[in-house]
């Protein structure tokens, strides 16, 4: 067990994500599936805040106010827009946190004091690497985007040592400045302009938020010519950026729900010292959407509901949901993921979501669409480095952390953020949406 975990499995804890707004969040869903897989004995909730009561929030959670929960408020996840200042509130930060001055995971030590973490940047190297088997190691790599959740992907991305990667931004002030806080002396990164973006890519990342307002052409089309492409945003349905892509000459286009998964397994394992596996959960996206539209507590539950079996329409399904009645629904929920669906995968050929499988064939292993019959050789799988790098996360004096003036009179103006956020989360149920 290494300096970051802890062996809490004996003691109870309250845990919630916290944001403005957050009634989107998965998470509460995936961490309930998660304990209930663990074993773990917690509590996990929204904790809604204003849009300036990050603090407020937080410190009535953490005294023990912000719901009639019996076990102790143990740790925090953070989503937008309140990354930053959870950076500032905590006592002390992991060196991603630090480097990326942004904290999506808030832990309360035994000594009462508040550590931040940021899993961020390893949930995204955990779901390209080994979820999807993508080598970032040697690659030509394209970052699109630099506000936040570039800020928590940069590092970890280059840890992977690509050959080269590229970071465009539609206000390049702003990927220069984010170079030079997370990067200053790497020597394969590269900083421009979207129009400027030039030559072919091996894996585009789009970061940004502009597929949320319906664009998805954000870089010459060459860039994402022959590329295996990927959107940190997640949604039910193909997102904005990955159709585009498709029809650009991308090889596979992906969502970002692993990335969410894997950010929300690592927060766990740093709260709770077990690692969940998120197999079944990344298998089982539909299951995850549905039990959230449907406003259910659990997944479980949800699958134990008649309005499961009226949303499923193919038998398979029905039959599953009808065995959690039965007691022996968690089983055929496994059943299920036996066929290693890439979870958030658009078939280039058909353009369905969810229905690209790996599987071996006499020679090799393939990606193949159940829904058109497409096939072409999968890319093969390494090791995650994203595990690696928050198991061996040392805390930081919280003194070093300071961000430098110019990103703090970059930052986006409250009202401006706020009017994103409105458009992002119209409809909980269908919209994309920003990791965590
Ligand atoms: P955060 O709150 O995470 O910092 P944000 O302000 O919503 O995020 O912006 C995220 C990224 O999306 C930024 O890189 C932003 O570009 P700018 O830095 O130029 O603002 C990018 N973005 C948002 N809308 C965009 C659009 N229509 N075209 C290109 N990039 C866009």
């Amino acid at each position: 067990m290494s300096q970051t975990e802890r062996d809490t499995s004996a003691m109870a804890g309250h845990y919630a994500v916290i944001g403005h707004p957050i009634d989107h969040s998965l998470s509460p869903l995936i961490h309930r599936q998660f304990a209930q897989d663990t074993g773990q004995p917690l509590t996990y909730d929204l904790l809604p805040a204003a849009a300036d009561g990050f603090a407020t929030a937080a410190n009535a959670f953490f005294a023990g106010d912000a719901g009639a929960v019996d076990a102790p408020a143990a740790g925090l996840n953070v989503t937008l827009p309140f990354k930053e200042q959870a950076a500032v509130w905590v006592d002390r930060l992991d060196p991603a946190a630090q480097l990326a001055g942004a904290v999506n995971t808030i832990r309360r030590a035994e000594d009462g004091t508040f550590e931040g973490f940021n899993t961020d940047g390893s949930g995204l190297l955990a779901d390209l690497q080994t979820n999807l088997g993508w080598s970032i190691a040697g690659a030509r790599v394209l970052l699109i985007g630099a506000g936040g959740a570039s800020r928590g992907a940069l590092d970890a991305l280059l840890s992977a040592e690509p050959a080269q990667l590229v970071l465009a931004n539609r206000t390049l002030a702003k990927a220069q400045e984010l170079v030079v806080q997370v990067a200053p002396a790497a020597s394969n990164v590269r900083v421009c302009a979207p129009a400027e973006v030039d030559g072919a890519f091996d894996i585009v990342i789009n970061a940004t938020s502009a597929s949320l307002g319906g664009q998805g052409a954000l870089v010459p089309t060459a860039a994402v010519k022959g590329a295996q492409c990927y959107d940190m945003l997640y949604a039910p349905t193909q997102t904005v950026f990955s159709g585009w892509a498709l029809s650009h000459g991308a090889t596979w286009a992906v969502d970002g729900l692993g990335m969410l998964l894997e950010q929300a397994a690592a927060a766990f394992l740093l709260w709770r010292g077990v690692r969940p596996d998120t197999t079944s959960l990344l298998s089982g996206r539909n299951d995850l959407f549905g039990a959230k539209r449907a406003g259910f507590h659990s997944l479980a539950a949800w699958l134990a509901s008649d309005e499961y079996l009226q949303w499923q329409s193919d038998p398979g399904a029905a039959a599953a949901a009808q065995a959690v009645e039965q007691g022996t629904g968690q089983q055929n929920r496994v059943e299920r993921q036996k066929g290693q669906f890439i979870a958030g995968a658009v078939c280039p050929s058909c353009r369905e979501i969810d229905r690209i499988m790996v599987r071996e064939t006499a020679d090799g292993r393939e990606q193949a669409c159940v829904a058109c019959g497409f096939s072409q050789p999968a890319p093969s799988t390494e090791a995650s480095a994203g595990a690696a790098a928050v198991d061996s996360a040392l805390m930081m004096p919280k003194g070093k952390h300071e961000r430098p003036a110019s990103l703090v009179s970059q930052a986006t103006p409250v009202e401006e953020r706020e009017k994103i956020q409105a458009v992002r989360f119209i409809d909980p149920a269908d919209s994309s949406k920003p990791n965590t």
